[in-house]
């Protein structure tokens, strides 16, 4: 069988801990790792902003590689681009979305959703809370700063506990169990759970989304050989130098530009 082309797409690095659940799984398939950093931080866009960001930017990407599903890695996004981008494209999408309903299940005093500022106050989120945890008391943090200490970190800078414990001070000492309701979170973890405490439990939505995957495509490739992993950006990023270095940790050859083309 022939490896798969598998399109993941973030506004940053957040998309980063959905690949590497995904790679866990299926790692001889080839990569694009697409983030659109010249819109970051998506948790501040307007949704047609996002929508029709997301949308050409896949759709262009695909114009150049033959992919094969499309993963949006990436909260926010997910929220409000999947039924658009399923209309257009005949190949499947995966979507990731805050991880409510497991939080719930396994709390017992209070679930912490921590997210960005337009994932915690949109409807999707609303009803996955009221339709997953209508009995739980559900505590909100959106946070764009804690996206950026995420992107801080992959370019090597040290992550400021006070400060991470002033942004994350209304959900000490309140919950048993937070969601990282943004890929970029997950690649706090260590920290955040630092700060949180080692009781309090964190649940993401990446090995699911992983699973989801590998469902979709079958068993992956059976090559001997690792598959081709490349990463492309909307804009030329910050310290790109550095987040180079933090790429190849996780296998990408050097990022290439990829802007959007006009229309
Ligand atoms: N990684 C994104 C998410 O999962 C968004 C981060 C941002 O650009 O605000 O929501």
């Amino acid at each position: 069988m022939g490896r798969n082309n598998i399109l993941i797409f973030d506004s940053g690095v957040g998309g980063l801990s959905v690949f590497k659940e995904i790679y866990r799984r299926l790692p001889h398939d080839n990569y694009f790792y697409l983030f659109d950093n010249e819109a970051y931080p998506y948790g501040e866009l307007s949704q047609s902003i996002l929508i029709e960001r997301t949308c050409r930017l896949i759709n262009q990407m695909m114009d150049e590689q033959p992919i094969d599903i499309v993963v949006i890695a990436c909260n926010t996004a997910s929220t409000v681009v999947l039924p658009h981008l399923r209309s257009q494209l005949s190949i499947p999408v995966v979507g990731v979305v805050p991880a409510i309903k497991p939080a719930s299940l396994i709390s017992t005093k209070a679930v912490g959703l921590i997210a960005t500022p337009a994932t915690v106050s949109r409807q999707y989120t609303r009803d996955l809370i009221r339709d997953f945890a209508p009995e739980k008391e559900v505590v909100l943090l959106g946070s764009t700063r804690l996206v950026e200490m995420a992107e801080e970190k992959l370019r090597g800078f040290p992550i400021d506990l006070t400060e991470l414990q002033q942004v994350l001070n209304s959900l000490i000492g309140q919950i048993d169990v937070a969601v990282l309701g943004c890929t970029h979170f997950p690649l706090l973890k260590q920290e955040i759970s630092t700060v949180l405490g080692d009781d309090v439990v964190l649940v993401d939505s990446g090995s699911a989304i992983a699973k989801r995957v590998a469902y979709l495509l079958g068993e992956g490739s059976i090559q001997q050989e690792k598959g081709e992993l490349r990463a492309f950006c909307s804009a030329p990023p910050f310290e790109e130098e550095a987040l180079n270095q933090s790429l190849k940790t996780f296998s990408f050859s050097p990022i290439e530009h990829f802007p959007l083309r006009g229309v």
